[in-house]
């Protein structure tokens, strides 16, 4: 499995199981994720699977310091001490003494009174929580560009992820470029676009040319640009097939077609618009 080294050494595995609105069976699923060979979980408090999550990764056996989790702090428990004690009942949920991972869900936005100072206390809690040797790496989530840049202005430890929505057709490129200027690696949720891709003439061309499935093109695609891939399914067959494919290369000519494509497959969750 590619790893890919964040800025304080830690390895995050390429690629993660995805478990948003993973709400049903979901011991089951999680537990075909750990047997087919994922490493990488990434769940979040409002989820709501983080107890199933955690009792599935009880039932595997496998060594926890192995797996990477990932949790995030949900918006109604931002703030310096809320966000400590939703740390605290991830980890009681998900049954492990520590996270891999711990990422604020969503930038309090500027339609939220008193945003910037949200944000800031939040991320001074995570930073204590990483001080504290409970959590191997901190970052952010479904920040832009100027969050990012407001977090940075405050850090005494800079994020080390921002995950976003990334897919063909939303590659959210300058809130990338600028990640990846800070240090920061940067990770794909909705990778196939929750499944809006998968009619995509583009990619359905580009798929037939290289033999695989449109979600294998993405993942492939989505790897290529250095990120970390975050794909969810509820179907083995394709948890395992979006971990094991050949690895291939996408030429040049057909990485552009895909960069250059219209907008296509976004959730409609834009972090300026939304009440977050
Ligand atoms: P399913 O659970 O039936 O596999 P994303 O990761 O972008 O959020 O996309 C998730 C959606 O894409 C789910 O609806 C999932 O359905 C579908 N999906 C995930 N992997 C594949 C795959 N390899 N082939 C086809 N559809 C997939």
């Amino acid at each position: 499995m590619e790893m890919i080294k964040l800025y304080n050494g830690v390895e995050i595995p390429a690629i993660g199981f995805g478990t948003w609105q993973l709400t049903e069976r979901i011991e089951e699923v999680t537990g075909t994720a750990l047997k087919v060979g994922y490493k990488h979980i990434d769940t979040a408090a409002v989820y709501g699977n983080e107890r199933e999550i955690g009792n599935a990764i009880k039932a595997s056996g496998i060594d926890r310091s192995s797996l990477f989790i990932t949790s995030k702090v949900w918006n109604s428990d931002r703030g310096y001490d809320n966000t400590l004690k939703a740390f605290e009942a991830s980890l009681e949920r998900l049954q492990t003494e520590y996270l891999d991972l711990y990422l604020i869900h969503w930038p309090a936005n500027a339609k939220r009174e008193n945003a910037p100072q949200e944000n800031a206390d939040t991320w001074r809690a995570l930073e204590e929580l990483y001080a504290a040797g409970k959590v191997r790496a901190i970052g952010l989530s479904n920040f832009l560009k100027h969050h990012v840049a407001a977090i940075l202005e405050v850090a005494s430890v800079k994020p080390m992820v921002n995950q976003l929505e990334i897919h063909p057709g939303y590659l959210q490129t300058e809130t990338v470029e600028y990640c990846r200027e800070n240090e920061m690696v940067v990770e794909a949720w909705s990778p196939i676009g929750s499944g809006r891709l998968l009619q995509d003439e583009t990619l359905v061309a580009l798929a037939v040319k290289y033999g695989v499935s449109v979600a294998t093109l993405c993942i492939q695609f989505l790897l290529q640009q250095g990120l970390v891939v975050l794909p969810k399914s509820t179907n083995p067959k394709n948890i395992e097939s979006n971990l094991h494919f050949d690895r291939f290369v996408i030429a040049d000519e057909d990485v552009n077609a895909i960069k250059n494509m219209a907008i296509s497959g976004f959730s409609g969750l834009n972090p300026d618009e939304i009440g977050f």
